[in-house]
């Protein structure tokens, strides 16, 4: 399987983009490229900036400043045309209550000015399982179903880049996998994914890079691979000591501390004297010790030595 690598041309271009709402700055002078093939996605928290950003993209909302060429276009001139090579699934698609699964994409793509026959339809529907519901109606589907009809959509115009907004977002397990499946099958047919996530497992797993998003500016951007090898000498240990965060996070071995729930999360370059310290705050306050364990840094790990806080919180 072919992946994108540095040699591959730009499909996007982004330089200084910035959007300001009454409430602030939404994005902050982002700068980034998109690659021909690639999954890309934009990883941070809920209020990040990257429903603004990738709706700039999308020529749904206007940049107060940068610019943005897709496939060789300026956003800005050619909206249009760019339009019609895009493929968009937004945070939220309302699906028409009255239409079936077969009706839905027939009307999109009529929105579109193509006039599919009814085999082109079923394979559509064939790419994202859901010949079986044909004709069912949007009530009758489940939330990963429903979820696949809202990417079929996005593809009625066989669009080279296709834009998807937190797809699996409220989704169990099983379904996710599936949407993910979906998602590799299209790059791997050569088309150009940009999907927005808070859920790190989801960048980690099925994004060839990984733009980290935080306030609205880009704090990092790699391969997964690269992101958590650039944490080399941080080790990460969780912990269900009851012991004050306040005290943890005064241990010279500690760099970073917190709380998640019941346990406490923490990183550090010397795991030894991190566990020893650790043991003795135990020791001290006589904390129970049923959890300790160093575990691999994971990109939520990257994320909280960038900022210092986790995606959840
Ligand atoms: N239409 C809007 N009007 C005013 N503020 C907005 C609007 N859309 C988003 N925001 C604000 O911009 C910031 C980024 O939001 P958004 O792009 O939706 O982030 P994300 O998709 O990462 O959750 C948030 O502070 C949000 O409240
Ligand atoms: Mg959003």
């Amino acid at each position: 399987m072919e992946t994108a690598n540095q040699s591959t041309p730009p499909i996007i271009q982004v330089e200084n983009l910035s959007k300001t709402y009454g409430n602030g700055k939404a994005v902050d002078d982002l700068s980034f490229q998109v690659r021909q093939g690639e999954i890309f996605g934009f990883l941070g928290p809920n209020g990040a900036g990257k429903t603004t950003t990738l709706s700039i993209l999308e020529g749904l909302r206007q940049a107060d400043g940068g610019r943005v060429s897709i496939l060789g276009m300026d956003i800005a001139s050619k909206t249009q045309a760019i339009k019609q090579c895009i493929g968009v699934q937004l945070q939220s698609t309302s699906l028409l209550p009255d239409l079936t699964v077969f009706e839905q994409v027939q009307l999109f793509a009529r929105l579109y000015g193509f006039q599919p026959s009814a085999a082109e339809i079923m394979a559509l529907l064939e790419k994202v399982g859901l010949t079986g519901k044909a004709k069912a109606f949007p009530d009758k589907l489940s939330g990963g179903q429903q979820q696949r009809l809202a990417l079929a959509l996005a593809l009625v115009n066989q669009p080279e880049i296709i834009f998807l907004d937190e797809p699996t977002t409220g989704l169990d397990p099983q379904s996710r996998r599936a949407l993910w499946e979906i998602i590799r099958g299209l790059r791997d047919q050569g088309k150009t994914i940009v999907l927005t996530t808070h859920y790190m497992e989801e960048a980690e797993t099925l994004c060839d890079r990984v733009g980290i998003i935080d306030h609205g500016r880009l704090v990092a951007l790699d391969t997964p691979g690269a992101l958590i090898n650039g944490l080399a000498g941080v080790a990460s240990i969780t912990t269900t000591a009851d012991v004050p965060l306040s005290d943890v996070q005064a241990l010279p071995t500690i760099t970073h501390a917190q709380r998640d729930g019941t346990h406490l999360l923490l990183q550090t370059a010397d795991v030894v004297a991190a566990l020893r310290s650790i043991l003795d705050l135990a020791e001290r306050y006589r904390a129970n010790l049923n959890d300790l364990h160093i575990k691999q840094p994971n990109l939520e790990d990257v994320f909280l030595n960038l900022t210092g806080r986790t995606i959840r919180s």
